[in-house]
């Protein structure tokens, strides 16, 4: 049975090398992992690497890593160790980096087949994954601020009496019960697979189960009637679902989907029609007919969206890739366009519309960290520190990270070792981490593993997902995440990881991510103030260079904040009028 054991259990000649220990089995830790076995982390093919021989070789380098080494990592295999300086990152990770002519899902299986492409996901071949409180929060945002958008709910209030529809209670998608909760509204999740429902049950993430669609519906009327928060698990198909919706004429507030769309030919996305097992079944069998089945269904689900879309509801993708997987089933008209994706897609991705604008663009990002004594009493430690650097009236925002934090431990979130994610910005980062390595420093805690998801700011060149609100044409360049991970590299974080894929797929997004061990030196100390600024506001930069307006003024405001030590190009926006005026002029003449 692999856990992520307290780091002074595991053997090792730095403390870096003991602490990735902790997090690898983290990863693959048996309540965490989606396919342990297949050290599977989540999102249906997310690895920690390939194989359990290279799981073992990694485990005897960090064993045996010094401060002056560095572990490289290609696509799961292990390389070797190599002489490096203790201001080096310890371990750098690669995953799935493909050559451009090669960059496809045909050419990946192929190399993965053949022992040397490893889909690390994003977290899961990072060695950062902490469970699905990891998306919790992400998605308390998102449709808190999705309610506050586009259903004009107050800032001072939450989702209370309005109903949020979606599928998924797996590895990542699991989360969506208990932030709807957290968020105060009712929640109706699809799920094909009873195991996934039974799962998020015991752990108290979702409180109904049901499997008849009006039954479901019927409950989470009652409970928006009473005001009250309850999130509630459909057994059977979101399509399913959403024709009951369509043709009782429903009313959902708030529309998603989070089933495993990127790779949705390999068993992500259950077809309707079949059960789970059926599913199964004929992926084995006959992957014509099961391909045949996917596009059917992903035809049937967009009509039932529009259908509920013309009638008020507000859908969004869900980071998963939904309507590229609309559009490779054949429907065009997905498309702005109606032809391909290049100017996007009707319907707005999640970063898009609200996280892009109302989070990513200041640079409020998934932060997190992992307490690797593996004591409650330093998590608890942790959380009341991060909220003292919390100021709750600067911005809603900051407001909605204090509550989180204030709960976070209320909300019982830990699965696995004891870590917490809290959304933050380049500033809040840094002085929670400098705060955090003085706590381990009087030995108030143990040693503490910094990192974040790949999900962020600035480490991911995504156009369908994070980078989905970058309009200036950049969106299909990956300099900002190769840029993040090599800045990264060069001021001093313990792992940097660069991956291809993530959540959207092969060859849609460039991710990366990084770790820092605080161990209370100050050499680590220098490594927060200039590491964490850099690998948040990388990404900033980059969107006001796009002329992303609330990125233009943290610009602008960290310029003068960091005067002396950091710069960041500002553009000059130009008067469309004048710019349009004079080229006519010239074609005029
Ligand atoms: N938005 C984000 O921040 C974010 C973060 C991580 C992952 N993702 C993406 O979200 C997706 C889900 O991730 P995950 O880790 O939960 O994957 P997962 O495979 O563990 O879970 C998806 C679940 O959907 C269920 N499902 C599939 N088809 C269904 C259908 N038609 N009706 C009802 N249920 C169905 C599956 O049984 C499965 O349990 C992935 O594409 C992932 O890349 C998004």
């Amino acid at each position: 049975m692999i856990t992520g054991r307290p780091i002074d259990e595991y053997k090792g000649k730095c403390i870096e090398g003991k602490a990735f220990q902790v997090m690898i089995d983290n990863n693959l830790d048996f309540d965490i992992a989606l396919y342990p076995y297949e050290l599977v982390t989540y999102g249906e093919t997310g690895q920690v690497c390939q194989n359990w021989m290279q799981y073992r070789i990694i485990k005897r380098y960090l064993e045996e890593m010094t401060q002056d080494q560095t572990l490289v990592v290609e696509s799961g295999h292990p390389l070797g160790l190599f002489a490096s300086s203790s201001e080096a990152p310890r371990v750098i990770i690669t995953n799935a980096l493909m050559v451009g002519v090669f960059d496809d899902p045909e050419n990946l299986h192929r190399a993965a087949a053949l022992g040397v492409a490893n889909y690390g996901q994003m977290t899961a071949g990072g060695w950062m994954y902490i469970g699905p409180q990891g998306i919790v929060h992400g998605t308390y945002s998102t449709i808190l601020n999705a309610g506050r958008t586009k259903l004009n709910i107050p800032p001072d209030r939450d989702l209370s009496g309005y109903l949020f529809v979606t599928s998924g209670l797996g590895g990542m998608s699991g989360a969506q019960g208990k932030a709807v909760e957290i968020a105060g509204g009712v929640g109706i999740i699809a799920e094909v697979d009873y195991s996934r429902i039974q799962t998020r049950h015991e752990q108290e993430w979702v409180h109904d189960v049901v499997d008849d669609p009006g039954k479901a519906f019927e409950l989470a009327n009652n409970y928006q009637n009473r005001r009250e928060r309850r999130a509630i698990a459909f057994y059977g198909n979101v399509v399913d679902l959403l024709e009951y919706a369509v043709g009782h004429h429903v009313k959902i507030d708030l529309l998603s989907d989070q089933t495993s769309c990127h790779a949705v030919y390999e068993g992500g996305y259950c077809p309707q029609g079949l059960t789970f097992e059926q599913r199964t079944d004929l992926l084995e069998k006959d992957h014509k007919k099961f391909k045949e089945y996917v596009n059917t269904s992903l035809k049937r689900h967009y009509e039932q969206i529009k259908i509920l879309v013309e009638r008020g509801t507000y859908f969004f993708d869900y980071g998963n890739s939904f309507l590229k997987a609309v559009f490779d089933a054949g429907v065009k008209a997905i498309c702005k366009n109606g032809k391909d994706p290049i100017d996007g897609f009707i319907f707005p991705s999640y970063v898009e519309d609200i996280m892009g604008p109302l989070l990513f663009d200041y640079g409020y990002g998934p932060f997190r960290w992992v307490c690797l004594s593996g004591k409650r009493d330093d998590l608890l430690k942790t959380d009341a520190a991060a909220m003292e650097c919390i100021d709750p009236d600067r911005r809603f925002q900051d407001k909605d990270n204090y509550v989180w934090i204030r709960h976070a431990d209320k909300n019982n979130l830990v699965v696995g070792t004891q870590a917490r994610i809290l959304y933050q910005d380049a500033m809040g980062r840094m002085n929670i981490a400098l705060k955090f390595n003085e706590m381990v420093r009087n030995r108030d805690i143990g040693p503490v593993m910094l990192g974040r998801d790949h999900h962020d700011t600035g480490g991911t060149d995504s156009p369908f997902r994070e980078t989905a609100n970058i309009k200036d044409g950049s969106n299909i360049m990956a300099d900002m995440a190769t840029q993040c991970f090599a800045g990264n590299a060069a001021r001093g974080m313990s792992l940097v990881a660069l991956h291809n894929g993530g959540g959207v797929g092969i060859g849609n997004a460039i991710n990366g991510g990084f770790g820092l061990v605080l161990n209370g030196s100050e050499r680590v100390d220098n490594i927060i103030r200039s590491a964490i600024p850099w690998d948040v506001m990388g990404g900033v930069a980059r969107r006001a260079w796009a002329r992303n307006k609330n990125s233009i003024d943290t610009s602008i405001k960290y310029n003068q904040t960091r005067k002396g030590t950091d710069h960041i190009t500002l553009p000059f926006i130009p008067d469309e009028n004048l710019v349009k005026d004079l080229v006519a002029d010239v074609f005029n003449e």
